[in-house]
């Protein structure tokens, strides 16, 4: 079990942040160098040809081991949608064939897929909640040989319902589906075992569960679809981009891996350094303690929660990390100016109150949650 490591992040005493899903604080030396990263730009004769490359590597070869991954295997992209795009810009689909995803999922792992089927004649299947919480049954009943493309996150962004994306993975590979995974609301505190699911893409925002700062992401390429066609045309992804004085000998080569599909302006000397400041952390704390440690708490909140008759998703269908708690007659009037008055920051999705603390959270931060419930309820 990891401490309580607060005093890393910028965290008045006052305020009680459960609401990482939304998104997560930068870590106070993310804060820092990003503001050093800014500020080299005031003088732009100290960023070096060199410096183009040095930092988003590094981000590449951090992000690749808190994945399991290759270096090569990562392209730097700003976005979950962006990477997603680039999946729905590669990923055959013939006519009637299908696209299947789960109801309420996040648009950037929607709207692309509606995109490709409008465009191709497909069809996309949209899985309707179940009502025991099991997305993972409900799914291999649904997957068959008719689905071209399965699109899906490793948990659901509302709930934290989570799927079993090892046996999804083998029943994808068995009909002939292409694997599509939004890691946004799970990589970093929820381990991925790449070894076994072995998705074709995986996108993820950085601005989450990976403490990096906004309009930060990654986009994993399975080996076999690093050849494909990415979104636009930059030179730094181009081979020979090292040597500026020679970028306009046009290059129709790539650099090597998925550092084709990379965003333009990946160099990105702002925010670099943070994304690299979040992601060492986050490796330094290690995925395997930090579910550890995030799903004790969150069962700690769920006990609280069930005496006063607010319920969640049974443990063993829920990823660790994450919780939403539904109350039996609709979210309570009052509840949500409560909440903001006192300070205490969670979500509220629909009739459930999305509850995502991280190891900044302390004791006195939950108890600040059912003060207000047990006020309100
Ligand atoms: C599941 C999921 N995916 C992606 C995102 C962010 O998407 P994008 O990076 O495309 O803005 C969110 C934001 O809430 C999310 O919950």
């Amino acid at each position: 079990m990891i401490p309580c490591q607060r005093d890393l992040f910028d965290l008045p005493d006052d305020v009680a942040y459960l609401n990482c899903a939304y998104m997560s604080p930068l870590l106070r030396q993310a804060v820092a160098l990003g503001a050093e990263g800014i500020a080299r730009k005031a003088r732009p004769w100290t960023i070096s040809s060199d410096d183009f490359f040095a930092e988003s590597e590094r981000a590449r070869r951090l992000f690749a081991e808190l994945l399991g991954a290759q270096a090569d295997d990562i392209a730097l992209v700003p976005a979950a949608s962006y990477g997603v795009a680039v999946a729905a810009a590669n990923l055959p689909l013939r006519e009637g064939r299908r696209i299947l995803m789960l109801a309420e999922q996040f648009p950037s792992n929607v709207l692309a897929w509606r995109e490709l089927a409008r465009e191709k004649d497909g069809e996309v299947v949209t899985l309707a909640r179940p009502p025991d919480g099991d997305w993972s049954t409900a799914i291999m009943a649904r997957l068959d040989e008719r689905v071209a493309i399965t699109a899906l996150p490793h948990c659901h962004w509302t709930d934290g319902g989570l799927i079993d994306l090892v046996s999804v993975a083998a029943r994808c590979r068995e009909v002939g589906s292409a694997l599509v995974i939004d890691a946004t609301q799970s990589l970093g505190a929820l381990p991925f075992d790449l070894a076994a699911i072995r998705p074709d893409y995986l996108a993820c925002a950085g601005y989450k569960w990976l403490l990096g700062p906004y309009s930060t992401g990654y986009l994993y390429v399975a080996p076999r679809w690093q050849d494909g066609r990415p979104l636009e045309h930059n030179w730094i992804a181009r081979v020979g981009s090292e040597d500026f004085s020679g970028l306009v000998d046009y290059q129709d080569g790539y650099q090597p891996g998925a550092r084709r599909f990379d965003v333009g302006e990946r160099a990105n000397f702002g925010l670099m350094p943070a994304v690299i400041a979040g992601l060492e952390q986050l490796l330094r704390w290690g995925q395997p303690a930090t579910i550890e440690t995030l799903s004790a708490r969150t069962a700690e909140i769920v006990e609280r929660a069930r005496a006063l008759g607010l319920s969640a998703l049974p443990a063993q269908l829920r990823a660790g990390h994450f919780l939403g708690l539904r109350f039996a007659g609709g979210v309570p009037a009052g509840l949500p100016e409560q909440l903001a008055k006192e300070r205490v920051y969670v979500s509220l999705r629909g009739d459930s109150l999305r509850v995502t603390p991280h190891l900044y959270n302390n004791d006195a931060d939950v108890d600040r949650l059912f003060e207000v419930l047990e006020r309100v309820l």
